[in-house]
């Protein structure tokens, strides 16, 4: 779908790739751009980018208040970037049950309940997108972090399952992959990371271009070539990691 002029809404944006995304839909020349977040005050610096086009939407996706209510405050979205994410489980036998549940909540639930309360805008639009940031571990499990592995590769399933059903509504639905990005999120990890602002242009070509599978970097493109080559190869490498 074409940017210019699109209504977009990020969620997650006051922070890391939703950031990112907001500063790089309003240089693609979105006309609006609700930058959705859980406290409004992170989300000033984020209006700050352009107060004329961005707009702060209080969205918690865990919260069904703030989910309907975002969904009346937004009716003219015809782009859906579900982007918030926590990692809170890693080992998946060590992790609590509270720690899982926040991952299902936030990286599955909180899709789903968006999504859904989008969708009679989306279709209203006449031509729509919905990007789903998912990650390398959506394909197969990374044992250290177990748990938010389980919730993300829920969340492919469930983009998987949302494709050809909202075809027929001329709504596109993207698979965004990145490898790591050098965010909060995984800060304590030592390894290399691609720069938030190079994952969020990524992401918006690739919606522009109609790509289903958007791969965002390096070790999003390799890590992908080696799931779809041998998938049972690529769970022994990550699970070995
Ligand atoms: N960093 C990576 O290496 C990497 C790789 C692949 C995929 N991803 C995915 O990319 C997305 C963005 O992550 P990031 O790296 O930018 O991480 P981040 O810097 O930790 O940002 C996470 C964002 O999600 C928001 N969020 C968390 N729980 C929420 C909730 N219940 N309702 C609404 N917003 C909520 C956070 O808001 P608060 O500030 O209020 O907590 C924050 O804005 C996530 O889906 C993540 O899984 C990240």
């Amino acid at each position: 779908m074409k940017i210019e002029k699109s209504v977009a809404i990020v969620t997650g944006a006051n922070r890391g790739i939703g950031r990112s995304l907001v500063a790089s839909l309003v240089r693609s020349g979105a006309s609006r751009i609700y930058a959705a977040g859980r406290d409004l005050k992170a989300l000033e610096p984020v209006v700050a980018l352009d107060p004329k086009r961005v707009v702060a939407l209080k969205l918690d996706v865990t919260s069904e208040r703030d989910v309907e209510a975002a969904a009346k405050s937004a009716p003219d979205v015809n782009l859906l970037i579900n982007n918030a994410g926590v990692l809170a489980s890693y080992n998946i036998l060590a992790s609590s049950k509270e720690q899982v549940t926040e991952d299902f909540a936030v990286n599955f639930y909180g899709v789903l309940a968006v999504v859904k309360a989008f969708l009679p805008a989306l279709e209203r639009a006449n031509g729509a997108a919905i990007a789903n940031i998912l990650t390398v571990v959506s394909l197969a499990s990374r044992p250290v972090i177990g748990g938010y592995s389980a919730s993300k590769a829920a969340a492919f399933s469930l983009t998987q399952s949302l494709r050809p059903e909202l075809k027929a509504k001329k709504i596109d639905v993207h698979t965004v992959i990145p490898g790591a990005v050098d965010t909060d999120m995984i800060r304590a990890f030592p390894i290399s990371k691609t720069s938030p602002d190079v994952v969020a242009d990524a992401i918006v070509s690739g919606i522009q271009r109609g790509d289903e599978d958007i791969l965002t970097d390096a070790m999003a493109q390799e890590a992908f070539q080696g799931w779809l080559k041998n998938p049972k190869e690529f769970e022994r490498y990550f699970g070995a990691l």
